[in-house]
């Protein structure tokens, strides 16, 4: 008997569990939501009263397959009614007998469409109160179609899934030296020259293929263009998912493609010489005006993005008509013709209704109100945008690419580098990349996808889910989101419904490996907190812990940038000599190595050792080659020496870079 009510207990208990199991996977998780009981169902007759006329036509949609009776007992209610400070804001309240739906317009109903497409069940719509807003007014994707050149669908696909976990705003980066992907009636070239390149991997054709354009009949051509035509289709269909497309037009930089079609705008006027366009000639600003009324003719946003980052510059300086520019405007240097560039067609926008958006290079007290920043860099360029007058969204490299690797390199296919994992996508806290002083500055948060080592829509959409779901979930919760714990759960739960629903195939979280195990925990050693001279100096920009860095315990993991990596770069030595304090018994000096190619981090190509119990003479006890290692994904490799104990105080650690070049990237020195 005992037996048999225990089982009963068990039986009721993990009904229990399997009915919160079951639960609606909601994602973005909403900022309010109370669960009752029950079940609106769909399959018996409702009504639907539709007070929003128009703009209820989302949710006219949502119901469009349903059991809908007019007159029936049972009631959908669609409200038109304030319930938050945004026009994203709704409220549902769902009962078995009346769902209710409120918000002030269009966007807020779409918003609740977007949840009960969530909420929806095998019979009909789990019983809930929500109570929703977004704490971020612009989320965004970016995609970079220039690389890679991706089909319309695949864009249309990426907008429902975007809207489906409430992102709003997609940038494309429509145009960089890879190719041109916009028609501009008024100048064809930059289609039947810009947009054809002589190799379809971008990597060959930036390394090896010699960066060339070719007509789309050359053989082995790869490009494509988007047609005014169908991109006014794209802002139709995004429009109507509550979705802004924003375009990209690069510029002063970015533009090998434009200068080889009308090798004119540049300083040198030939093609295949310059990336920046000519801001000394008057041609320039004609040319740019003309695309971006064209622009505007088919994209209806507000904001147009006008790149601005990466402009190298050094043409203007050896360019008479940059050179007299500069002195006209009383310029310190042709370099200040970049804000002026800026300036001027973020006011061309402005005469006709538009703002300018811009990457953080573009940011100064010169662009016209109401512009916006796409922070792709630091907290210093956040700061420096929202100093200068305008709103950021932030994007920076740190957290927000999705084109760094998401797991482990060995385990992924090849990508620029990095790594970003979604649990840190996650953990980008936005609120506090800013000071208090300018948190008003920030408007939203946005994923990156640069396509230089993405070449499918399949390869694509791996790379962006699950961390496009993170960020989605960053921009709407902002600082009231929970754990990474939960939202893992729910990324599984919501990617195996998408698997079901769209084929999609994300990246897998539950076969995440994570972190080079090394950096996860501190090292003990005998170099641990020993002084370090430096024959040759670290490169600032990587100098992680200093002078410090090397014998700190903590060991650098599968990104570069993580700030435990130190950095030599073109051609510098590893040459640094630690003191232990006094003379001990050593019998292993080993030091780790990262190489990153895509980043231009090579393993060095030797590595040696020398010991000192003065300071003076040293004694070489290792000096050995590195063997090469050809797989371009980033990968770590220690380098030791081992031997029988031999007395010293001072170990010093050489290592000689690869014939390439590029960068020496080193970690803890480990004394035993
Ligand atoms: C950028 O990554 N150059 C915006
Ligand atoms: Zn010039």
């Amino acid at each position: 008997m005992k037996v048999r009510i225990l089982f009963f207990l068990l039986l009721c208990l993990s009904v229990r569990l399997g009915v919160r199991g079951q639960r609606p996977c909601l994602l973005p998780m909403p900022r309010s939501v109370e669960w009752g009981r029950g079940t609106f169902r769909t399959d018996r007759p409702f009504a639907v009263v539709n007070g929003a006329g128009r703009e209820g036509e989302p949710l006219l949609r949502f119901f469009a397959g349903d059991a809908v009776r007019e007159g029936a007992a049972r009631r959908v209610e669609i409200y038109r009614r304030e319930v938050g400070p945004s026009p994203e804001a709704y409220r549902l309240d769902i009962g078995p007998d009346t769902l209710r739906v409120y918000a002030a317009g269009r966007l807020g109903l779409l918003r609740a469409a977007q949840t009960l497409a969530q909420l929806r069940g095998r019979k009909g719509l789990a019983c809930v109160r929500v109570d929703d807003a977004p704490e971020m007014a612009w989320r965004g994707l970016m995609i970079d179609v220039s690389r890679h050149f991706f089909p319309l669908t695949f864009l249309e696909r990426q907008i429902d899934l975007m809207a489906r976990c409430k992102l709003n705003r997609l940038q494309l980066h429509l145009t960089d030296a890879a190719g041109w992907r916009m028609e501009i009636k008024r100048y064809p070239l930059l289609t039947q020259v810009g947009a054809w390149r002589t190799e379809a991997s971008w990597k060959t054709w930036w390394n090896e293929g010699g960066r060339r354009y070719a007509s789309p009949r050359t053989p082995g051509a790869y490009g494509g263009y988007y047609t005014q035509e169908e991109l006014r289709r794209l802002v139709a269909y995004a429009e109507a998912r509550g979705v802004t497309v924003v375009p990209e037009i690069e510029m002063p930089a970015h533009s090998e493609e434009v200068l080889t079609a009308y090798p004119e705008l540049s300083c040198t006027h030939e093609p295949y010489r310059q990336a920046d366009f000519c801001p000394g000639n008057e041609e320039t600003f004609v040319f740019l005006e003309n695309v971006l009324r064209e622009v505007m003719e088919v994209f209806p946003s507000v904001y147009i993005h006008l790149g601005g980052d990466e402009a190298g510059k050094a043409s203007w300086r050896e360019c008479p008509l940059c050179r007299a520019k500069a002195q006209e405007l009383g310029l310190d240097s042709t370099d200040g013709l970049q804000d002026y560039l800026m300036a001027r067609m973020g006011g061309y926008l402005a005469q006709h209704g538009r703002q300018m958006a811009g990457w953080d290079e573009a940011a100064s007290t010169q662009l016209p109100a109401g512009a916006v920043i796409t922070v792709w860099r630091g907290r210093d360029e956040a700061a420096r945008a929202v100093g200068a007058g305008q709103q950021v969204v932030l994007c920076p490299g740190s957290h927000c690419y999705l084109d760094f690797y998401q797991d482990a390199p060995p385990s992924q296919p090849e990508a620029i580098g990095g790594f970003t994992p979604a649990s840190k996508v996650y953990a980008f806290d936005p609120a506090g990349f800013l000071p208090d002083s300018l948190a008003h500055g920030l408007l939203g948060v946005q994923g990156n996808l640069w396509t230089e080592y993405v070449a499918t829509p399949s390869h694509a959409e791996y790379m962006l889910y699950p961390r496009a779901w993170a960020l989605a979930e960053v921009g709407w919760t902002g600082r009231r989101r929970g754990t990474w714990t939960d939202f893992r759960r729910r990324a599984v739960d919501y990617a195996r419904q998408l698997r079901r629903e769209v084929e999609l195939e994300a990246f897998d979280l539950r076969g995440e490996r994570g972190e080079r195990p090394e950096a996860l925990h501190a090292v003990e050693h005998l170099g641990r907190g020993a002084a370090v001279t430096y024959a040759l100096p670290y490169h600032p920009r990587y100098a992680a812990a200093g002078d410090a860095a090397l014998t700190d315990g903590l060991r650098g993991g599968w990104s570069h940038g993580d700030g435990r990596w130190q950095g030599f770069i073109r051609g510098r030595r590893l040459d640094v000599t630690l003191d232990l304090g006094r003379v001990v018994e050593v019998r292993s000096v080993a030091c780790d190595f990262l190489q990153s190619v895509g980043a231009e981090i090579y393993f060095p190509s030797s590595f040696r050792v020398s010991l000192s119990a003065d300071g003076e003479t040293f004694t070489e006890v290792h000096n050995a080659p590195f063997l090469p290692h050809s797989d371009p994904r980033p990968a770590v490799r220690t380098e030791q020496w081992k031997s029988r104990p031999r007395r010293a105080r001072y170990v010093r650690v050489e290592a000689t870079p690869d014939a390439r070049g590029g960068w020496v990237f080193a970690d803890e020195v480990v004394v035993r």
